[in-house]
């Protein structure tokens, strides 16, 4: 309630002012992007996917995440180990030809060939026959090697044998101009972390993708598919060392489930994990590309009215990074409190939020190179401000500036609060220069506060001149009108806080942003041996420690203590096809047939459901 118009009115202040200190906003000049997940877009009927089709293109979506799977309409494609049915695959392929056709080449696919809840039948995912034949043994799909054969041979089946009925008979694996990438499955190991039997899995069936069937030679990417799934805001589940090791893994995709909380808003755990330079982003970058390939509404006791906001405060943490993300996941039926999104609804429901943040990922910029996988736009974005979130319910109690929300200047936040690395937080306990700290010409106080009598004194947010006013005018109107001058109400028990541009005091580059260091006491922008960048030695890392990865970070990073920490196997032989097996297209048949595959014994003659 108390920052509701208040601090509202002192974004636009902000922006009058050159700040000298950092935003951490991205300048480079490569594009980020936003997607959505449709687990069952092939089973819809031609003239109902169409239409979805045509809404996705229309929200500025550029890719679709596709599931080949079962669902309560059709059977897997693979409806016994070995057996495939055709019709399945011609399905996905209209699927694949009519995103093609109707987003005129812009929305590109990543397909997931297999999803690893298959795999015990969960997640409303019917259990499938590799689930029958691991008979609840959910390690061996990974660890069992003739198992492996057959999920490789799936794999061949799908993006080598079966000729595109609707691109001229060609392999899936050459589609480049519809497929940007593949998983190695869905969710590999879900719910189990850390992985340890089956690691060199990962490693077998990235290289078996890319060099094998031939994906990197027709730049299509290898993505992880979300290993051991749901990432945990501090943890690494999803990007394990086996996934760095591993030459044929392109992108090193997150799966990640985050609810608003009192301290956070439900887009906060994105900007911590992918912060410039971090552990994570420093390490990526040059080798793998990161991508969100999960992440959704989490439904809380705040209720539904607040669902709009939290997906696009998710989009709009990742745009500020520069990191593509899919949501999860769209729907035509009824959404419920579930995170799923009506394609088909009005804007004014969930839809017009996520279509929000889509259109504002597909010119946000990025740190990394997506260019070889999808094209970008016409024009990045050039703007300097963190926009604040269109979809803050009016009965919210904040509207920005509050612990957690994302910020990119010193006042932008709570006077009791400071903005460090793009996010509002409580002043750690050592951070110099808090609210009634002692202070003096060396000893400085943070940069909204003013040294007053030796303190570091309190101050009031500055009050908008049209408190009443609808919140939609408030972000159109003209800034010099919004706020009232420090003069305009003489009498008050204290000063508003500062606009003044200046370093924010520090004893360490911990208490400095991330492109910071601490220089005498006072953050500057940092330029060499900053945080992310190569490090020679310890002693040249302004940050004060080079991390095992060669890159100069934080001190005090937690220590990977498990974990195999073992080497994927590289790249391996190439004879991985079933003995005796042909290649060619003539693999896959009009009605489904047994793949012969020696080394595991089929039990029944295939039939079709
Ligand atoms: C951003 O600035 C560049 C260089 O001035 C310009 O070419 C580009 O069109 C601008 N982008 C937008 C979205 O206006």
């Amino acid at each position: 309630m108390y920052f509701l118009n208040v601090l509202a009115s002192l974004i636009s202040v902000a922006s009058l002012a050159e700040h000298a200190s950092a935003t951490l906003r991205i300048t480079a000049d490569h594009h980020s992007w936003g997607g959505v997940n449709y687990p069952s877009l092939q089973s819809l009927e031609p003239k109902e996917r169409n239409e979805v089709i045509r809404a996705i293109v229309k929200s500025n979506a550029r890719v679709i995440r596709l599931f080949i799977q079962g669902d309560e309409k059709y059977p897997d494609p693979e409806p016994e180990i070995g057996v495939f049915d055709r019709s399945m695959l011609d399905r996905f392929d209209d699927t694949l030809a009519a995103i093609h056709r109707i987003s005129k080449g812009k929305v590109k696919v990543i397909v997931a060939p297999h999803n690893a809840h298959a795999l015990r039948g969960s997640n409303n995912v019917p259990c499938d026959a590799y689930c029958k034949k691991i008979d609840g043994a959910f390690l061996d799909f990974y660890s069992n090697l003739d198992i492996r054969e057959t999920y490789r041979t799936r794999l061949d089946v799908f993006f080598k044998h079966y000729p595109s009925k609707n691109f001229g008979g060609k392999p899936w694996s050459t589609l480049n101009e519809v497929i940007l990438g593949v998983d190695v499955q869905n969710e590999p190991w879900s719910g189990i972390f850390p992985i340890v039997a089956g690691e060199p899995w990962l490693c077998d069936i990235a290289t078996h993708l890319k060099d094998t069937i031939g994906l990197g030679k027709h730049n299509i990417a290898v993505i992880t598919g979300g290993i051991s799934g749901s990432q945990s805001p501090d943890g690494f589940e999803n990007f394990p060392d086996c996934a760095f090791d591993c030459p044929a893994v392109d992108v090193i995709s997150v799966h990640g489930y985050y609810t608003a909380k009192e301290d956070a808003t439900a887009g906060t755990p994105w900007a911590n994990m992918f912060l410039p330079g971090n552990t994570l982003t420093a390490r990526a970058l040059g080798k793998k590309l990161l991508l969100v390939e999960e992440l959704a509404y989490v439904h809380n006791k705040m209720g539904l009215a607040y669902k709009k906001g939290a997906i696009w405060d998710q989009g709009n943490a990742l745009n500020f990074r520069g990191i593509p993300w899919i949501y999860s996941h769209l729907t035509t039926k009824d959404e419920g409190t579930s995170s799923r999104v009506s394609i088909l609804r009005s804007p004014i429901f969930a839809i017009g939020a996520l279509a929000d943040a889509l259109k504002r990922a597909y010119t946000s910029r990025s740190n990394f190179d997506w260019s070889k996988y999808l094209a970008g736009p016409p024009a990045l974005t050039n703007a300097t401000e963190l926009p604040l979130n269109p979809f803050t319910p009016e009965q919210s109690y904040c509207t920005f500036g509050c612990h957690g929300y994302l910020c990119d200047s010193p006042d932008g936040c709570a006077p009791d609060l400071m903005c460090k690395n793009s996010v509002c937080q409580a002043p750690a306990e050592k951070q110099p220069g808090k609210m009634g700290d002692e202070c003096n010409s060396k000893a400085i106080c943070q940069s909204h506060l003013r040294c007053e009598d030796g303190l570091c004194q309190q101050c009031l947010p500055r009050a908008s001149k049209a408190p009443k006013r609808k919140r939609k005018s408030i972000f159109q109107a003209d800034p010099n009108e919004q706020c009232e001058l420090d003069t305009a109400n003489p009498f008050r028990m204290r000063n508003i806080c500062t606009l003044t541009p200046r370093g924010s005091p520090c004893q360490s580059a911990m208490h400095c942003s991330a492109d910071e260091f601490c220089d005498w006491g006072v953050c500057k922008i940092c330029t060499e041996g900053c945080l992310g960048m190569k490090c020679k030695s310890s002693n040249k890392c302004k940050t004060g420690y080079c991390n095992s990865y060669g890159r100069c970070d934080y001190p005090g990073q937690k220590k990977k203590g498990f974990g195999p920490g073992a080497r994927a196997r590289g790249r391996s032989p190439s004879n991985r096809g079933p003995k005796g097996q042909e290649g060619g297209p003539n693999k896959v048949w009009d009605v489904p047939v047994r793949v012969s595959i020696p080394s595991d014994g089929p039990i029944a003659t295939g039939q079709a459901t």
